[in-house]
């Protein structure tokens, strides 16, 4: 059985525009253990498909319409606030895009990572206080006795980031969402955070959800992909798949334009053509007006998704 199997997911904002349809009929597994990768350009909606995951939507313009969230069978999306509550944190963890915006600047370091573990481990004393301890030595930060008294402003970015983990990880969670964990974070650091989140997941068999726009951190940390588009996966395969034989147009105009793997970029390079705007999409695929392959049909239905090999799907009706 798969840990998460999101089926049909569908989450849209209602803005003065129009609607605008920020995750549009998504579906994938993560296994145990297991990382699955989700990239894309700017604003396709990996973001919103995290927090939907999380029932975490900003309310009240987006809202979950459609689709199931199943973590080990149960549906997310059915579940109360109160059940959520305790889901959250505790079966499954976040680190979200903005570290500084997942820590509390009033309270320590110390006070945020005993909080989780006194509420979802209900430990206290002495043995919460060695448990926090250990957390942070566990992340890689030197005298943790220390950095318990700190508060997030006092640390560098990196061990900002770290401190994030310890607490996101502290309750043993099966699922990590890591929301472009380290783009604040400079090329050292960055693969050192990476390093330690692949060794964590062995030590506790963690699976993951990771976001970047960065294949280079892809290509590193997961087995599997998922591409998006506006919305919607385009196409997913294994990792090395997806690298040599890039089926999606999109995907393929991606790889043209990726940095060279040393360089650290921002955000995914932008391919030709205009960005799509999610609350006035055209009909059919949303990639056409930018596809070098659009002819009549693409206009009309959206494409199906198609397995042209093991484990590798694609939405374009170049395969259908
Ligand atoms: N609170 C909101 N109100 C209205 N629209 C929103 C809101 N949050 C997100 N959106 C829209 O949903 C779409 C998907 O946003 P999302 O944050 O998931 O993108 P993303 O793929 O995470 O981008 P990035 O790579 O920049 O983080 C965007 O078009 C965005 O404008
Ligand atoms: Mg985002």
């Amino acid at each position: 059985m798969n840990l998460l199997q999101v089926e049909g997911l569908r989450t849209h904002f209602v803005t003065r525009w129009g609607t605008v349809k920020a995750v549009d009929g998504i579906n994938f597994n993560i296994g145990y253990g297991e990382t699955l990768g989700l990239v894309g350009e700017s604003g396709c909606g990996k973001s919103v498909t995290c927090l939907s995951i999380l029932r975490l939507v900003p309310q009240p313009a987006g809202r979950i319409v459609g689709g199931q969230v199943l973590l080990e069978g149960e549906d997310l999306l059915k579940k109360n606030e109160v059940e959520m509550s305790s889901i959250r944190g505790s079966k499954i963890s976040m680190i979200l895009q903005d570290t500084m915006t997942s820590l509390d600047p009033v309270f320590t370091i110390g006070n945020q990572l005993t909080e989780t573990l006194r509420l979802h481990k209900g430990l206290r004393g002495q043995t919460l206080r060695e448990k926090a301890v250990d957390m942070l030595r566990m992340v890689g930060i030197p005298s943790p006795e220390l950095r318990l008294k700190n508060y997030p402003h006092e640390l560098s970015g990196g061990m900002r980031q770290r401190s994030v983990a310890a607490i996101s990880i502290s309750c043993e969670p099966l699922l990590l969402i890591a929301d472009e964990p380290t783009t604040a974070l400079d090329a050292t650091i960055q693969i050192q955070f990476l390093d330690l989140l692949r060794e964590l997941q062995q030590r506790i068999g963690l699976s993951l959800l990771f976001i970047t726009h960065d294949f280079g951190i892809v290509a590193r940390m997961c087995k599997k992909v998922a591409v998006m588009y506006a919305g919607k996966i385009v196409e997913r395969a294994d990792v090395r798949d997806l690298f040599d034989h890039p089926a999606h147009p999109y995907t393929e105009a991606l790889m043209k334009v990726l940095p060279k793997a040393q360089e650290k970029v921002a955000r995914l390079p932008s391919i030709a053509g205009e960005p799509p705007r999610l609350h006035d999409l055209p009909p059919g695929c949303a990639f056409r007006p930018r596809c070098t392959y659009a002819s009549e049909r693409c206009s009309g239905t959206y494409p199906p998704e198609v397995m042209i090999a093991d484990g590798h799907g694609v939405a374009c009706w170049k395969y259908s």
